[in-house]
């Protein structure tokens, strides 16, 4: 029995996202069969760590010359512009984050590919969504360009998988946590630069309001969560848009109470921006019952757990 042997490409891997996945990628398959590409120049942490070529995910042409060439089965595509950046230039958003999942779904098709990872957002929701415990399935009426680019997406996920039979699997991600990689204009990121302000200055100015609750995760949890969905079954996965799930739910005030903890003269303020708009449309936690009862999902990562591990390892970089 001949064994086929998985070639990934990671598109946008000098992102927040891409640094953690590609490396954890690396470790599972191997690091060269593990090719990292960006717009942008290599993330020094990728360096040395594996091959990477210079790619726009809008030139179909070059993309599909790099598939073929380098062999590719699967491709995670993590190239996009966030909520916040969106909401300056809603073309650019619009057109990145619909054409660039295009263009893989369609090589995906043409070059029957093993499978293809997405992710989606919890920008998809909006102000009529429930705002506790976000099901899987409501009301969802997104009010950025980001979150209709995602929900557009989810769909275009689902039909190439129901009329062509493309592999794509999806996770709707909350708010990422990191300290490797810097964020990428998301309405989320005042939780990771809370961190920076905190151990580099003793403060921070948030621009969301203290009573902000949003649904929030681990990077490890993230990068874990990618991975068992990508290894689940295919006869597990009954949601073909974008899986609902969950990490942990927040406010300003309360990150900052926890922080206050391990660095007692820390001084938060708040001083609310555009950004409040965006944040007050989504739901303050979610359900995630479907992920975990079809692939076992179940995150490890709370706000204090998350906290110390942040500054002990913001502390030793
Ligand atoms: P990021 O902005 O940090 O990284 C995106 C990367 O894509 C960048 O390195 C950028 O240079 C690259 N890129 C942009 N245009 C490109 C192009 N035309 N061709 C090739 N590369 C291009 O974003 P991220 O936070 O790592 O997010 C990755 C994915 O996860 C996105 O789809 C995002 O919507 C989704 N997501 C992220 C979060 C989060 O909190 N970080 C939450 C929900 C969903
Ligand atoms: N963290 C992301 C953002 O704020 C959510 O998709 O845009």
């Amino acid at each position: 029995m001949s064994v086929v042997k998985d070639k990934i490409l990671v598109i946008g891997a000098s992102g927040q996202i891409g640094v953690e996945l590609t490396l954890a990628l690396r470790k599972r398959y191997g690091n060269l069969n593990v090719v990292a590409s960006d717009l942008r120049e290599e993330n020094p942490l990728l360096k040395g760590s594996g091959p990477y070529v210079s790619l726009d995910v809008m030139n179909k042409e070059m993309l599909h010359v790099q598939v073929i060439r380098q062999n590719i089965t699967q491709i995670y595509l993590l190239a996009a512009i966030l909520s916040a950046t969106g909401e300056k230039n809603p073309n650019l958003a619009w057109h990145l984050n619909m054409q660039g999942l295009l263009n893989v779904l369609d090589i995906a098709r043409e070059e029957k590919l093993h499978k293809i990872y997405w992710p989606s957002s919890i920008a998809v929701f909006g102000p009529t969504s429930p705002k506790q415990h976000c099901p899987q399935q409501t009301i969802i009426e997104p009010s950025t360009v980001y979150g209709i680019s995602k929900y557009a997406g989810e769909f275009w996920c689902k039909y190439y998988h129901n009329r062509y039979g493309v592999d794509v699997r999806s996770l709707r991600y909350p708010g990422l946590i990191s300290y490797k990689s810097e964020p990428g204009g998301g309405t989320t990121d005042y939780a990771i630069e809370i961190f920076n302000g905190a151990l580099e200055d003793k403060k921070y100015r948030c621009f969301l309001k203290e009573d902000t609750f949003l649904p929030m995760m681990y990077m490890p949890d993230a990068i874990r969560a990618t991975l068992e969905l990508m290894d689940a079954p295919a006869d597990k996965i009954s949601v073909r848009t974008s899986y609902n799930i969950s990490g942990m739910s927040f406010s300003p005030k309360e990150i900052g109470a926890e922080i206050l903890k391990l660095i007692p003269d820390f001084k938060l303020s708040y001083a609310p921006d555009y950004r409040q708009a965006i944040a007050d449309s989504w739901p303050q936690s979610i359900d995630d019952t479907v992920a975990s009862g079809d692939w076992g999902w179940k995150p490890q990562y709370n706000l204090p757990k998350m906290t110390a591990d942040m500054i002990e390892n913001l502390s030793n970089n």
